[in-house]
């Protein structure tokens, strides 16, 4: 079965709204895991716009599932994670003024500096992987770094999914898998999967063994509860098994 990593930074979102204490991903995140999730994921941002370091902490702490901590290649993100010993290590490239993380880590670009972060977080005991766009030279790339696996972006298929493009899309996520797999890469996914779209996906691409899902989980845990919304996506992820 396809392992579920519940992102919850939209929790701490919402609590950022108001500043104030209210509502803690900390709750949501024992909930997840009470309903499911096999790890809860979160992004501790430069500008701490959602989840902080208290956040992170506590979750370490708390939480018996695995953590994953997404996080820039940047000298205090490493510091941080090296503390904190997260169980997973996903490099995620950042832009101050981005709404979410818009586009893949280019690994192509920065070979020596994320292989030198892979290996201190690796150290540390973490499992490292690249959040990339489904390219085959990402892949290798992230494969020449030594992490342990990828997460593919499915940003672009969660926009065409349904339209002309959505074939050419699965296609590009499919070719990227197969690449990873030989390279002898884990295979994730992540970035806007929903209830309708990650059966396909799962379906399509049988090498992705992990999800990491946040949004749309936690919007409709507005309507259901967190327990019931991550039930929900952990029946779908156990239909398919994850090679
Ligand atoms: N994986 C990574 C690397 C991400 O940056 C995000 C967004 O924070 C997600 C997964 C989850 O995306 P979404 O909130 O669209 O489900």
């Amino acid at each position: 079965m396809v392992r579920l990593g519940i992102n919850i930074d939209h929790v701490a979102t919402l609590r950022q709204a108001r500043g104030g204490r209210e509502p803690e991903p900390i709750a949501a995140a024992v909930e997840a895991e009470l309903a499911g999730a096999d790890l809860i994921t979160c992004h501790v941002r430069e500008d701490r716009r959602h989840i902080n370091d208290r956040d992170l902490r506590l979750l370490r702490e708390v939480i018996q599932t695995e953590l994953n901590q997404e996080m820039a290649v940047t000298e205090e993100m490493i510091a941080l994670a090296l503390e904190i010993r997260p169980d997973h290590a996903c490099l995620v490239p950042e832009k101050r003024e981005e709404l979410t993380t818009e586009g893949g880590l280019d690994v192509t670009a920065d070979v020596s500096r994320i292989k030198a972060a892979a290996q201190k977080l690796k150290m540390a005991g973490a499992r490292v992987f690249t959040f990339i766009d489904p390219e085959e030279t990402q892949v290798l790339a992230s494969a020449r770094c030594g992490v342990d696996g990828v997460e593919l972006h499915t940003g672009r298929f969660a926009e065409v999914f349904g339209k002309d493009e959505e074939d050419a899309e699965l296609e590009r996520l499919a070719s990227a898998a197969e690449t990873a797999s030989r390279a002898g890469l884990e295979v994730h996914a992540g970035h806007g999967l929903n209830y309708r779209n990650t059966p396909l996906l799962l379906e399509s691409v049988p090498q992705i063994v992990e999800v990491n899902i946040g949004h749309s989980i936690i919007s409709r845990a507005i309507f259901v509860g967190v327990g019931h919304a991550v039930g929900e996506m952990r029946s779908i992820c156990d239909m398919f098994r994850g090679e």
